[in-house]
């Protein structure tokens, strides 16, 4: 009898490995019907136990259970096994080098936003900024810009209804803050602007511009050179070249256009600078009386400078880049160079 187990044993072990080869549930379940089933050939053996001698009786009943025990081992494994979806191990190079996560970085509009900020700050000038969502009073009246005006239409923007508009330039910021605060003041406010100009490669209809506004008793047209002066040579280099020259701004009065030495050219000529040599790269002047008026500050006591600069002409220029959609296209080719 002992042999006759025996030799179940090993054929039960047989069909158990052959089920789970094949991943049968059918296989398993007659595997398991067939040996350990209430009418399995086990219980048959345990059942014959009586009519065993008892000299023999233990050690078959001993062996039968053991083989019950090791047979049920191995169905609940294969059974949790065919359960487990398979999994074909990946053939791991473990010498490959490691994924690096990419890391994000700030776009280049905010980086240079964030330059030209360290260099006003460092002349103490803060940081504030304005609504985009802006009335019509701030972006115009208030900057000696009229109804009728002809001027309107270099700052012409979206309107949101007949007197809430989006902001067209930064310079709604001087208003905003020198209704709050007394002078002395020295700000820089950079910020979105908007303007309704099909897009091209000089032309978004969204746009980012840096305010600057510095009043006290006593200052002139040549702090806003020397201020100017400083933020070109420290942010373009120290062999820029600045001019200054007659311009229109319904807010300032007088008005500059400033120029820089062409940044590609060094001032030599190229099709970036339409061969002058000089690129314009900021609006300026001095605080309009009118302005301070709408503001309650008296002009005879006050004067100030203002100026506003464009901050993709102002990156483009200092980059290389020819196009200012690149900004705005989020094509990570581009925007990783920075
Ligand atoms: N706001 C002007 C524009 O959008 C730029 C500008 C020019 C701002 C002269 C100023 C200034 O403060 O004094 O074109």
């Amino acid at each position: 009898m002992k042999q006759a187990l025996l030799e179940l044993r090993e054929k039960a072990l047989q069909e158990l490995k052959s089920a789970l080869e094949k991943r049968s549930a059918e296989e398993l379940e007659h595997f398991r019907v067939k040996y350990l089933g209430r009418k399995g050939l086990l219980s048959e053996y345990l059942s014959k136990l009586p009519t065993l001698s008892p000299e023999e009786r233990p050690a078959i009943g001993k062996l039968v259970n053991e083989i019950k025990g090791e047979l049920t081992g191995g169905f609940e494994e294969a059974k949790a096994s065919l359960e487990r979806p398979k999994v074909v191990a990946p053939l791991t190079d473990i010498s490959l080098p490691g994924c690096l996560p990419s890391i994000g970085r700030s776009h280049p509009l905010v980086q240079t936003i964030q330059d030209i900020k360290d260099i006003f700050a460092r002349m103490g000038f803060q940081v504030v900024s304005g609504p985009e969502v802006e009335l019509e009073y701030f972006n115009f009246e208030s900057l000696n810009i009229p109804p009728d005006h002809p001027s309107r239409d270099d700052f012409d923007t979206f309107y949101i209804s007949d007197d809430v508009l989006l902001r067209s330039q930064t310079s709604t910021v001087q208003i905003r803050v020198m209704q709050k605060q007394k002078a002395p003041i020295r700000i820089i406010a950079p910020g979105k602007v908007f303007r309704p100009d099909t897009v091209d490669a000089r032309h978004s209809f969204m746009f980012h511009q840096i305010e600057g506004l510095m009043v006290e008793e006593g200052v002139n047209f040549g702090h806003l050179k020397g201020v100017l002066h400083i933020f070109a040579q420290t942010y373009f280099g120290p062999d820029t070249r600045m001019r200054f020259r007659p311009s229109f701004f319904p807010f300032t009065e007088p008005s500059a256009e400033v120029e820089i030495s062409c940044t590609l050219c060094k001032g030599h000529g190229c099709s970036v600078c339409g061969g002058s040599g000089w690129i314009e790269i900021l609006g300026a002047g001095m605080v309009h009386p009118n302005v301070f008026k709408a503001v309650g500050y008296d002009p005879e006591q006050y004067t100030g400078f203002a100026f506003g600069m464009g901050v993709e002409r102002i990156a483009m220029l200092k980059y290389g880049i020819d196009d200012i959609r690149l900004f705005f296209e989020n094509d990570v080719r581009f925007l990783s160079q920075f």
